[in-house]
């Protein structure tokens, strides 16, 4: 069984989507780790994203390793290199959303994520993940928050990786990577259909952890 939990930077998804998991004995995939992988990997070997020709052959190159350990973030291997704490570091989140909009690397990264996951049971968050990548998903879900809280939210996983923000300048951020994810061509970010919109704005994750299991009982 897969459940889709899709919506912006800072609404919760990882936090719900890990917990959730572990109530239900699934595993959980978090697709925004991969495309800070990818952003993570051009940045490293300054591959020119204007180049079409120098992304297609630096995506060939690419060795990406992802593992799911139980109630832990999706870990990130490249290259042997276990760098799931460099992909949340603010060179990274500055240039994801130009990233992720790459027609190559979205292909690429839709692939992985249906081979991944090969009908086992598992928790999926990401932006287009009950749209695109699993649409006909038996639970989808889609998390909202209104701007403040999603920026002080960010501010304290900036805090655990100490990195030292200004809470105005994350809240700018959010606006403009939400304003690239919703507005570009490919996947953008948006609500499925049939998806159930869960408002988190104050909620405590246990309570926003709890609706959706109560949803995924019911049925
Ligand atoms: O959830 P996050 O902030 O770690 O995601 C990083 C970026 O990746 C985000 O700006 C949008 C992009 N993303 C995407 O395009 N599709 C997904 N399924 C997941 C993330």
């Amino acid at each position: 069984m897969v459940i889709t939990i899709d919506g912006a930077a800072g609404v919760g998804k990882t936090t719900t989507a890990k917990k959730l998991a572990k109530k239900l004995g699934f595993r959980y995939l978090d697709t925004g780790a991969m495309y800070r992988a990818i952003t993570y990997f051009f940045i490293q070997h300054q591959v020119d994203i204007e180049s079409k020709d120098m992304v297609i052959s630096s995506l060939d190159t690419l060795k990406l390793d992802v593992s799911f350990p139980i109630d832990r973030p999706t870990k990130i291997v490249l290259d042997g290199k276990d760098i799931s704490q460099d992909i949340r570091k603010k060179v990274v989140t500055n240039q994801v959303s130009q990233v992720s909009a790459m027609k190559d690397v979205r292909k690429k990264m839709v692939k992985m994520q249906k081979e991944i996951v090969n009908n086992g049971n598992f928790v999926v968050e990401g932006r287009d993940i009950g749209t695109v990548v699993f649409p006909n998903a038996e639970h989808k879900f889609f998390l909202v928050a209104d701007y403040n809280i999603r920026a002080e939210r960010r501010l304290k996983d900036f805090d655990n990786i100490n990195e030292k923000l200004d809470l105005s300048d994350i809240r700018n951020d959010l606006i403009k990577r939400d304003k690239h994810d919703k507005n570009r061509k490919l996947s953008p970010l948006k609500k499925a259909e049939d998806a159930i919109v869960i408002d988190t704005s104050s909620c405590s994750v246990d309570e926003q952890v709890e609706s959706i299991y109560k949803y995924v009982e019911r049925v």
